[in-house]
């Protein structure tokens, strides 16, 4: 594995999270690196989004300050801070305005202002177009939002975060309701992105996906870390038992498995072999082939 482990970009020190009577997360210790994907797996209820919201901002742990950003223990208040940290995120339920446009929608409550205090659209629609650009995604800037298809969608709420050209970006399940198609190049453009040295959180219950790109798993249960894996030194039945909670000789006959198993391998045949992951020496150049034409 190549990613460089010395140096946490974040890191959570025994984070637990209380709602009232309810432990959403309990004693979590876990780092996020650049030029890795981190994947979070776990049943419904595991705990997975609110690591997410914790990292943005929107949940504050029950222990000030026991989150670290390059090693400096840190409160995140709130979407302003975690942004200020160089942290985006596309949450579960992504929302647009639909009467708006692509653009419009893009920069809601950023909206980019020229000296009068007017609304830019021009200098939107340049970032918007360049954003666009990098998820390699043919979308209209002036279409409006409620004619983009669930992957078009999904692609311009991932757009969204690249605006402030940030370190860490989190993705709660950003293939869900995916087509296959779609799903691929959502992972290949998750894989640019740690390409070009991003710290990429991706929560993911569709396992071959995981093991499509991921390069670490951190399984979730119950609010705890169940297990934490490098994905090439772990195997299928392994994270199926570690999200049950079940020893995993119980799955290693079963036939659901071995069909999960073979769209593993459909899914690498589709997402981009060509990328590997950021190397010590630095992130590798990013490359685009977005078509001009369509914006
Ligand atoms: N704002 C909140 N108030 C009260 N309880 C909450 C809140 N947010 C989350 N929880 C609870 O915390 C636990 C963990 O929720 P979380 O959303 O992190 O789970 P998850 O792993 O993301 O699940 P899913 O796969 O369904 O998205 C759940 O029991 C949930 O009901
Ligand atoms: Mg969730």
């Amino acid at each position: 594995m190549t990613v460089n482990k010395r140096y946490p970009l974040m890191k959570m020190n025994n984070v637990s999270v209380t709602f009232g009577f309810l432990e959403a997360l309990k004693h979590i210790d876990l780092s996020f690196y650049p030029g890795e994907i981190l994947a979070l797996v776990g049943d419904n209820g595991a705990g997975k989004s609110t690591v997410l919201k914790v990292l943005a901002g929107l949940y504050q742990p029950d222990e000030p300050c026991s989150v670290e950003h390059h090693g400096v223990p840190t409160q995140i208040n709130g979407i302003h801070d975690s942004r200020e940290l160089g942290i985006a995120a596309v949450f579960q339920d992504q929302e647009f305005c639909d009467n708006l446009d692509v653009t419009a929608n893009l920069f809601l409550g950023h909206e980019m202002k020229d000296e009068l205090h007017r609304i830019d659209i021009r200098r939107m629609e340049d970032e918007a177009r360049r954003v666009l650009a990098q998820v390699s995604s043919p979308i209209g800037l002036r279409k409006p939002i409620s004619t983009l298809s669930k992957g078009q969608s999904q692609m311009l709420a991932i757009a969204r975060t690249l605006l402030d050209d940030p370190d860490m970006i989190l993705l709660d399940e950003p293939t869900a309701s995916l087509s296959v198609t779609q799903t691929a190049e959502v992972l290949t453009y998750i894989k640019k992105l740690r390409s070009a040295g991003k710290s990429i959180v991706f929560i993911c219950n569709t396992l071959p996906d995981v093991f499509a790109i991921a390069d670490r798993i951190v399984v979730l249960r119950h609010g705890r870390i169940n297990g934490e894996h490098l994905t090439s030194e772990t195997s299928y039945e392994q994270i199926i038992a570690e999200i049950a909670g079940v020893d995993s000789g119980e799955f290693g006959n079963e036939s659901g498995f071995l069909s999960t198993k073979s769209r593993l391998n459909d899914q690498r045949k589709l997402i981009d072999r060509d990328d590997s992951p950021a190397t010590e020496s630095g992130p590798a150049e990013m490359h685009f082939s977005a078509s001009d034409d369509a914006l």
